[in-house]
């Protein structure tokens, strides 16, 4: 399996490569690309750690190299928020640099999985869509959006909230990632109960984490840490559906004919070929509905914001 990571000099990128080298399975590549010329010096960097997965790094104008063969490309390049500042706020910039990246994926290693990070998510996918649609390349079953971290600090904040243990705690979070588009179903979570008002605190802290970090790094960036955590979780599932194991599932930003809108996040059973079925995400609470009532018109606007920049 050789999976590339384009933006791997930033924050999340360094992060990312490092879990990925200590946890893909032996026998991994790991392909490192950044327009950031320290790039092969992060490569150098990680393939002094002893283990079987080899790691090549490219700087420069040109992603092609590290796209050579890839099966799954991972995309954090881009620019991270900073106090004051929504994910919509980075369209101008990030629309761009996934357009390009994407250009490169659709020509070298079109087959391949992608996972997008950058944000705005719920816009830059839908970018990824048009660009490799136009390329006549398209495989919805392969473009996934990661909102693993809404998930991971969902997991979080109930265990901490209920005094559970982490690992067995399972939160699905559907809709999309950003603010209010971003949906916990705290409903579904086995063995716990919230009041009224614990619900609505919880989802307002989940939607709202990622400002938390923003604002604690002020002006430093946005999530990195947890976000390569998040987004290693999430290849490494990829990575064993698409070797074969059949019980994977991971709620991720997918086109999936979601009868709310084109792309929407839910839990999807991983496979060979990337989604192997969008699965269904289980009867709503009042308050669940109501929010995901009330986020399709943000979502929806969103996703049309990636298809007009593209056409
Ligand atoms: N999906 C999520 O849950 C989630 C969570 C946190 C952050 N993010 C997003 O991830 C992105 C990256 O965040 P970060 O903290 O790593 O930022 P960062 O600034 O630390 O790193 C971004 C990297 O992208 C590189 N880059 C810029 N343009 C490039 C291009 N054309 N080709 C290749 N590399 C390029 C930069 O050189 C830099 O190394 C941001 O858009 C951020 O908003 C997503």
């Amino acid at each position: 399996m050789k999976v590339a990571v384009l933006g791997a000099a930033g924050g999340i990128g360094q992060a990312l490569a490092l879990l990925l080298k200590n946890n893909l399975p032996a026998g991994s590549a790991l392909s490192l690309y950044d327009i950031a010329p320290v790039t092969p010096g992060v490569a150098a960097d990680l393939s002094h750690i002893p283990t079987a997965v080899e790691v090549v790094g490219f700087g420069g104008e040109d992603p092609t190299p590290a796209l050579e063969g890839a099966d799954i490309v991972l995309i954090s390049a881009g620019v991270a928020r900073k106090p004051g500042m929504d994910r919509a706020d980075l369209f101008n910039v990030n629309a761009g640099i996934v357009k390009n990246l994407i250009e490169k994926v659709a020509t070298t290693c079109p087959n391949a999985c992608v996972g997008i990070i950058t944000n705005p998510v719920n816009t830059t996918v839908a970018i990824a869509a048009e660009v490799l649609k136009k390329a006549g390349v398209y495989d919805k079953n392969k473009l996934f959006g990661i909102t693993t971290l809404d998930v991971i600090r969902a997991e979080t904040f109930v265990a901490q909230a209920k005094g559970l243990n982490v690992a067995d705690v399972n939160v699905p979070v559907i809709g999309g990632h950003s603010g209010v588009t971003i949906l916990p179903l705290l409903s579904q979570v086995e063995g716990v109960s919230f009041s009224d008002e614990e619900i609505e605190k919880m989802t307002h802290r989940i939607q709202n984490a990622g400002t938390e970090v923003v604002e604690a790094k002020a002006g430093g960036g946005s999530a990195t840490l947890s976000m390569g955590q998040a987004a290693c979780r999430f290849a490494l599932s990829l990575v064993k559906a698409m070797e074969g194991e059949t019980d994977v599932v991971e709620c991720t930003y997918v086109e999936g004919g979601s009868e709310h809108a084109q792309f929407f996040a839910q839990p999807v059973l991983l496979g060979k070929n990337g989604v192997d079925k969008v699965l269904p995400y289980g009867e709503l609470s009042a308050f669940e509905e109501k929010a995901m009532n009330e986020m399709l018109d943000t979502l929806k606007g969103d996703i049309d914001k990636g298809i007009e920049f593209v056409k």
